[in-house]
């Protein structure tokens, strides 16, 4: 078998094999998922494009759809996230070699351009023959790159790239020019093609409301981020773990005693805060929100602004979803060789064009993914990850066991609208109740807890049924 693909470097496979091995292990949620669905295949016809970090544990999540009937293509979601073994692994596939791969087109390399990432992006979205009828997003670019397309096409026209707000809207918009000349109904077909999307993150789930508000959304949409197991373990403990990795990978600091800046209190700031305290460093978070500015002075951190503290604290991390929460007039006033870094979904939580823009400034890159801005005073900036998600930048992002909760819920979304498309006019939805409790279940014997069984009395008590499920909607966790 033949197919197109673009990594690093296919001899690194066997390397990503064996670690793919280790993390089935630690994915038991999304093996039980793959036994359970095995002689079913739900997902026989689905051609799926993803678009999502292309690591050790996303190789196991690919291998799963395919194990249950899917075709699969896959880019990235990020220009620094791919583990090149990774990918090498999955394009030989489990049973092919670097001189016959057998396994999935993936596009996707560790530093790519934008131009590259954009390009790999359009790859993953076409098939040989036509496009997907699933897409599984990670940030919403995948499914941005569609709906954009569409959008275009209708208009007959796109916007000038000259005119374009930044680097990587110029890139897409010169993709879809490009595009829109080759073949003006291109990107309709395959919006028509789609059955729906799966979307990863917050940041991908925040878009697809907005085009639901806004009537412009194409397919429907399953919201796997706010399912409790994937929201309340990924974006928290998953972040407890990788946020440390990452600062330890690029700048080996002693965290210990250091003032750390956390800003938002999310589920993705509760998990930093946690870990950076956990290491000894004197934490201060910043918040907009006031119940999550209090939840963490309850949770025992000083909650200040980036301005009051911004000239004497020694690490920043942006995790906010939100953009220019650090300013270069921020970096201009910190101390010397503060570290700054974002680990929220894009790279405009800090401001890196501004600061590349201010007059004097010099960047010198002190190794892959970390830069030292010097600014004309002589004091410096240590940047990591070009101010991208600096835990998969400069680290390997999350570890196997909490992305293998996320992933059996990515699965389950995935089979759910395919298979039940007709059940799901366009629209966004979550997975219910019962599912999320079925993700968390399947991972509780590997941890060898044991759970308590209600009686029928007790059940009948508080109100819910003995085999669950044991909370209400509403419930918060
Ligand atoms: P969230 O919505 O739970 O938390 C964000 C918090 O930031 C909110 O409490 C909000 O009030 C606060 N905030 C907004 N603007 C602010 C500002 N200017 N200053 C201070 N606080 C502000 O979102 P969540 O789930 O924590 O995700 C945050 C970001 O991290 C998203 O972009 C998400 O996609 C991304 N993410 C990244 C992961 C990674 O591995 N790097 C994993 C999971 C999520």
């Amino acid at each position: 078998m033949t197919f197109d693909f673009e990594i690093a470097d296919i001899g690194l496979a066997d390397f990503g094999r064996k670690e793919i091995r280790l993390a089935e292990h630690e994915m038991p949620g999304l093996m039980a998922t793959r036994r359970e669905y095995a002689s079913l295949q739900p997902l026989r016809g689905a051609r799926v494009t993803g678009s999502l970090h292309m690591t050790i544990q996303t190789a196991v999540l690919i291998e799963t759809l395919v194990a249950l009937g899917a075709e699969v293509r896959w880019a990235s979601c990020n220009i620094f996230s791919t583990q090149d073994h990774a990918a090498a692994a999955v394009v030989v596939g489990p049973d092919g070699t670097t001189d016959d791969p057998r396994g999935v087109p993936v596009f996707a390399w560790k530093g790519e351009t934008l131009e590259e990432y954009w390009a790999c992006t359009e790859k993953a979205l076409s098939w040989p023959d036509g496009g997907p009828n699933m897409i599984l997003d990670d940030g919403g670019d995948a499914t941005l790159l569609v709906h954009k397309g569409v959008e275009y096409e209708k208009a007959g026209t796109v916007p000038d790239p000259a005119d374009a707000e930044n680097d990587e809207h110029r890139v897409v918009l010169s993709l879809l020019e490009r595009s829109l000349r080759e073949d003006g109904g291109r990107w309709t077909t395959i919006a028509s093609g789609v059955r729906g999307v799966t979307e990863e993150t917050t940041t991908g789930v925040h878009r697809l409301y907005e085009m639901d508000r806004d009537g412009s959304l194409l397919f429907p949409a399953i919201n796997v981020n706010d399912s409790v197991t994937k929201s309340k373990f990924d974006n928290k403990y998953g972040c407890r773990h990788s946020v440390i990795d990452g600062l330890n990978r690029a700048t080996d600091v002693l965290i210990g005693g250091k003032i750390a800046v956390v800003c938002g209190y999310g589920d993705v700031g509760k998990g930093c805060a946690d870990a950076l305290r956990g290491q000894g460093a004197r934490v201060i978070v910043t918040e907009i929100d006031p119940i999550c500015a209090l939840q963490a002075a309850m949770d025992g951190y000083q909650v200040d602004t980036v301005n009051e503290v911004v000239a004497f604290a020694d690490i920043f991390v942006t995790t906010t979803g939100n953009f220019d929460v650090i300013t270069a007039d921020h970096m201009r006033r910190m101390k010397h060789q503060a570290i700054v870094c974002n680990i929220g979904h894009f790279d405009n939580e800090i401001d890196t064009a501004g600061l590349s823009e201010v007059a004097g400034i010099v960047r010198e890159n002190i190794k892959p993914q970390v830069d030292e801005w010097t600014f004309p005073d002589g004091h410096s900036v240590i940047m990591l990850a070009e101010g991208r998600l600096m835990n998969l930048g400069c680290a390997t992002g999350h570890p196997s066991f909490v992305m293998s909760n996320s992933f059996t819920n990515q699965t389950i979304a995935q089979i759910e609208l395919f298979t039940k498309s007709d059940d799901y006019p366009v629209g966004v939805y979550m997975l219910p109740k019962h599912l999320d409790e079925k993700v968390a279940r399947l991972h509780l014997e590997a941890l060898g807890i044991r759970l308590t069984t209600l009686t029928e009395e007790q059940a009948a008590y508080i109100g819910v049924a003995v085999d669950g499920p044991y909370k209400p909607d509403h419930y918060r966790y």
